[in-house]
């Protein structure tokens, strides 16, 4: 007995003198929408969030995906379906991504660019649901960028060809070609669907090669993702700035 609590106590010892203890984050989900959504995160599982109620995930590290399904029904053994996000109809979305159309929330921690944390909110695989991924307030870390989101109701404007019941999918769900999905390899240019995101969303990764996303320094932060979030910043976008990949014909 002794000898196994000192080699614990030299393990965690040695961790932190050593300052090689992992840098974990935690990220706050809120559901600010008005309606219930069964949130999901691969890796985490998945968990229903009524209005206003939240789910903290602890120890992040990797790369991982949240995203929240709308309509859902599970039985006891938490084995269902829902109209949008759905995980092979499991609640607990155990290694396994949502179903497009879907908006979803993004990480890369401590591996950009020399150990940092990346994070976005991206339309590339559709949109279901408004959201939006930040630095916590109560963080104080200075970040190189420190939110992205797509708070805009992209379903209402959703182009015809684009409309599913579940939300608005991507180009690349519904014409399966190289040039919506960019799976060439190579680097893709925006089109004319991505800029119909992107005039909505212009804080959203709304295409493959899109280099939109959040930035901070490495590990220990604490983020915040939220569904449905106040769209008040998003009334005064798209700068000019935002239309500089557009084709512009000038007629004299
Ligand atoms: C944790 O972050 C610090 C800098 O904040 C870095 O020096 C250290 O190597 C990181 N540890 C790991 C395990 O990545
Ligand atoms: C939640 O939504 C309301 C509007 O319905 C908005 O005023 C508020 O800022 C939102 N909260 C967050 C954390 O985004």
């Amino acid at each position: 007995m002794t000898v196994i609590l000192s080699f614990v106590y030299l393990t965690i010892l040695s961790f932190s003198m050593s300052g090689q203890a992992a840098n974990l984050s935690s990220i706050e989900i809120l559901n600010n929408c008005s309606y219930t959504i069964w949130a999901a995160a691969n890796p985490g599982g998945g968990k229903q969030l009524n209005k206003g109620q939240t789910w903290t995930l602890t120890s992040v590290t990797g790369s991982g995906r949240i995203w929240g399904r709308t309509n859902c029904a599970f039985d006891d053994h938490g084995r269902g379906k829902c109209d949008s996000g759905d995980c092979g109809g499991l609640l607990e979305c155990d290694r396994r991504n949502g179903r497009a159309p879907h908006t979803v929330a993004e990480y890369s921690m401590n591996q950009v660019e020399s150990g940092n944390d990346a994070f976005f909110v991206s339309v590339v695989d559709g949109f279901n649901i408004p959201m939006e991924f930040t630095l916590s307030s109560s963080s104080s870390r200075a970040c190189g960028q420190s939110t992205s989101r797509c708070a805009a109701d992209v379903n209402g404007p959703c182009p015809m060809e684009l409309r599913d019941p579940g939300g608005c999918n991507n180009p690349c769900t519904v014409f399966r070609n190289s040039q919506f999905c960019c799976n060439t390899g190579s680097i893709c240019e925006p089109t004319s669907y991505s800029k119909f995101f992107k005039d909505l969303c212009p804080e959203a990764r709304t295409y493959p090669s899109d280099g939109t996303r959040g930035y901070c320094p490495n590990g220990r932060n604490s983020y915040k993702v939220v569904f449905c979030p106040s769209t008040a910043s998003s009334t005064v976008l798209p700068t000019p700035s935002n239309t500089g990949t557009n084709i512009v014909q000038i007629h004299n």
